[in-house]
């Protein structure tokens, strides 16, 4: 087994797992849209927030566990819905839920996730939140709702920023389809990765498995896929979701005031500020520049949870300093089970709680409240 103690941060875990993930499943991951401004504004503009410390501080250590609708977790982030994140690493949907359910932190499945919510939900135990696109699918719509409560997920997440699937150039230039395409190239790429192929094979070939079931069989599968995810909805439409929910709803890509202040009118639980990684509009400004403007507006009337961008502890710090409640993120856990199998997971986890742990030591705080005190340039 490899020593995880060599990576103690994610940009090292980063490195590694582009060596042993396969081009396509690499590109699919790790790219935006467009020319990829946003991609790197995410992460820049959290990487500008400086926060000046206090000295001779409050005693104790800093609170860690968070209560969120209700339930305690462990740390102050989660892990983000990441579409067939199976194609980036075999088994990632059932690895990670394991690894939430550990560390006692919520992991969220995607609806077109690599593994159902039946095989998923008895691994993740309370921790799971399920991420739902509003459906316009006569069957689906309902049942794909019914299917992740009674697989026991606790939190619902509507995922609002994607009206249509974007260009994703990169990924269209590696070649990356769903299904996969069964090409000389394809083989040649996953034979280059020899870890993510045995566990590919003895597992199998990742698919949209939750979808599976309404199929009809007749329609043209990207057709299909569109037909069960993207449908333009209301507000009223996405809120009447929340009859065939039974517990806390939050809804995802939210960007401005605006909409932020519609969803507190709407009664949900929560909002996800989220440019989804920035794989959607390469315009779009970083998750951390609109949040400030956002917590102004329903911080206290909400939870608002931050995504898009975060790479370290520090950097949960940074975003709670500006009015994040909680944080997911994404692409990192994924760079830590491609770096490391299966206990890249826990070791994400770990590195990003005691990273967050260390600097609210450093900056002489001991709560969200105290930090949001502090001397904060954004
Ligand atoms: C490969 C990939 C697939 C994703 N699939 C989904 C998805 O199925 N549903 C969803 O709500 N968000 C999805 N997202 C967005 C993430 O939930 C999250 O908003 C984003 O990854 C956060 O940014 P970060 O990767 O910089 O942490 C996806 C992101 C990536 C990178």
């Amino acid at each position: 087994m490899t020593d995880a103690s060599r990576y103690p941060a994610v940009h090292y875990l980063k490195e590694r797992a582009q060596k042993r993930i396969p081009h396509f499943a690499w590109e699919m991951l790790d790219s935006g849209t467009g020319i990829e401004d946003a991609v790197s504004r995410n992460e820049a503009e959290v990487r500008k927030v400086q926060i000046t410390p206090r000295m001779l501080p409050t005693k104790g250590d800093p609170e860690v566990k968070t209560t969120l609708f209700g339930m305690e977790y462990d740390a102050p982030f989660g892990v983000a819905p990441i579409g067939v994140s199976g194609l980036v690493w075999p088994k990632s949907e059932i690895y990670l839920a394991r690894a939430a359910k550990q560390m006692k932190i919520p992991y969220s499945l995607s609806v077109v996730g690599a593994e159902t919510p039946e095989t998923v939900g008895p691994e993740v135990g309370d921790y799971g939140w399920y991420q739902y696109y509003p459906s316009g699918h006569p069957v689906a719509k309902e049942d794909l709702l019914k299917r992740g409560r009674e697989a026991g997920f606790k939190v619902l997440v509507v995922t609002l920023d994607v009206p249509m699937t974007s260009t994703r150039e990169r990924q269209l230039r590696a070649g990356m389809r769903m299904p996969p395409k069964k090409g000389l190239e394809t083989f040649w790429h996953a034979a280059k990765c020899p870890a993510w192929s045995i566990e590919t094979l003895t597992h199998r070939v990742p698919r949209l498995v939750t979808l599976e079931k309404y199929n009809d069989g007749e329609t043209e599968y990207r057709e299909f896929v569109s037909s069960i995810l993207h449908s333009r909805p209301s507000w009223d439409d996405v809120a009447r979701f929340r009859d065939y929910w039974n517990g806390p709803v939050v809804v995802k890509g939210v960007m401005s005031p605006e909409d932020a202040e519609i969803a507190v009118q709407f009664g949900f639980d929560g909002i996800v500020v989220s440019n989804h990684g920035a794989r959607q509009v390469d315009a779009v400004p970083a998750t951390i520049s609109v949040l400030p403007e956002i917590a102004k507006a329903v911080g206290g009337k909400t939870t608002i949870i931050m995504d898009s961008g975060l790479r370290s502890g520090l950097d949960i710090v940074r975003a709670r300093a500006l009015g994040a409640d909680f944080c997911l993120l994404g692409r990192p856990f994924l760079y830590a089970l491609g770096a490391l199998g299966e206990q890249g997971g826990v070791h994400a986890m770990k590195l990003l709680r005691d990273d967050y742990c260390n600097n609210m030591i450093q900056l002489g705080v001991k709560s969200v409240d105290e930090l949001r005190k502090l001397t904060i340039r954004a």
